[in-house]
């Protein structure tokens, strides 16, 4: 089956960036994929997955996206924004203490008119269906009709942005006059990363998928994102083994948890902002960047001669956290 309608959001094709400097000076011949720019408040990995989604959600009939994350969500922030491009209405459910201050992603979320639910973390880990269920009752109460978008969008439509991506990846970098050993990038719910390796195999980009998990344990998040890609073959009666595609994932990268980066982590997004005027941030691009930059400055990935890195965007992440940089 080829790929399902899509709601054209993002401005593709996104360049694909040499980073000579930061290249050199770790001997190999490094690339970025600048998904930071599918567009300007609404940029990163998710408008990919969202233009699957909302198409999805359209076909459907809805009125209303209700999603989740944290207050600091992109997903959250891209979906307010599409929602709003669309004339279609935001419900977004956000794990956090508080609404006040909004900084970030959440003052986007605001100024998007998305209609906000804050729910505490604790609820977010362990009743989030639930509460998700309650609140798509009421919108359909209230005369609307709900469609509910999984944590990230990391579900079977979303996995159609990433498989579409490295079609555009494998043109850049033939244009461009490589095959790229490595393709790294920050994984988080898993769907970039199962996009990515379905795309991979159905493409022949050749390249080994790494993600650099930003919060999960690898073991858990690889299971994760093999249901995702299984659940992908059977809503779109796709003829792939996805069992045999290897999901690799890196979890030293966590540090100490989901939004929070170690000193080395500030210390690589001010090198890269330095050497390449590249911003990364702390909670997803930047702790993918250090784990890429780690690994091949000490022979970890060996072979590699052309190393490309999805930036995934993110950008807005780095205000709530400007105290924790270098001076
Ligand atoms: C900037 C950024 N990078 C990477 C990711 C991870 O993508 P995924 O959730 O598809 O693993 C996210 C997800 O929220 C993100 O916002």
């Amino acid at each position: 089956m080829a790929p399902p309608n899509r709601t054209a959001l993002a401005r593709l094709d996104t360049p694909l960036m040499a980073l000579p400097r930061l290249g050199r000076e770790i001997g190999v011949a490094l690339w970025v994929k600048r998904d930071d720019m599918t567009g300007s408040v609404m940029g990163g990995n998710k408008v990919r997955k969202l233009e699957y989604v909302i198409a999805d959600a359209l076909a459907q009939g809805a009125d209303t996206l209700i999603t989740c994350g944290g207050t600091q969500s992109n997903h959250c922030r891209a979906t307010a924004i599409a929602c709003a491009q669309l004339g279609l209405r935001a419900h977004l459910v956000l794990a956090g203490d508080s609404l006040d201050h909004p900084d970030g992603n959440l003052l986007l979320d605001r100024l998007a008119g998305a209609t906000i639910t804050l729910v505490s973390p604790e609820l977010f880990g362990t009743a989030l269906n639930a509460e998700i269920e309650t609140i798509a009752t009421a919108e359909r109460r209230a005369g609307h009709k709900p469609y509910v978008v999984p944590l990230g969008a990391s579900f079977e439509p979303g996995l159609w942005g990433y498989i579409g991506a490295v079609a555009e990846l494998k043109t850049d970098c033939a244009k461009a006059g490589f095959s790229p050993e490595i393709l790294a990038f920050a994984t988080g719910s898993g769907g970039t990363q199962g996009g990515l390796v379905l795309g991979n195999a159905m493409y022949d980009l050749g390249a080994r998928i790494v993600g650099y998990s930003v919060a999960s344990e690898a073991g858990e998040l690889a299971s994760r994102v093999r249901e995702q890609m299984r659940q992908w073959k059977t809503r779109y009666r796709q003829d792939i083994d996805v069992d045999s595609l290897p999901v690799e994932i890196d979890d030293r990268t966590v540090g100490a948890g989901y939004g929070q980066a170690d000193d080395a982590v500030f210390e690589t997004i001010a090198r890269v902002g330095r050497l390449e005027g590249l911003v990364l941030d702390p909670v997803y691009t930047g702790k993918a960047m250090h784990g890429l930059l780690t690994d091949l400055s000490h022979g970890k990935l060996k072979g590699a001669r052309n190393a490309v890195f999805l930036h995934t965007g993110g950008v807005f992440g780095i205000f709530p956290q400007r105290g924790n940089f270098p001076a």
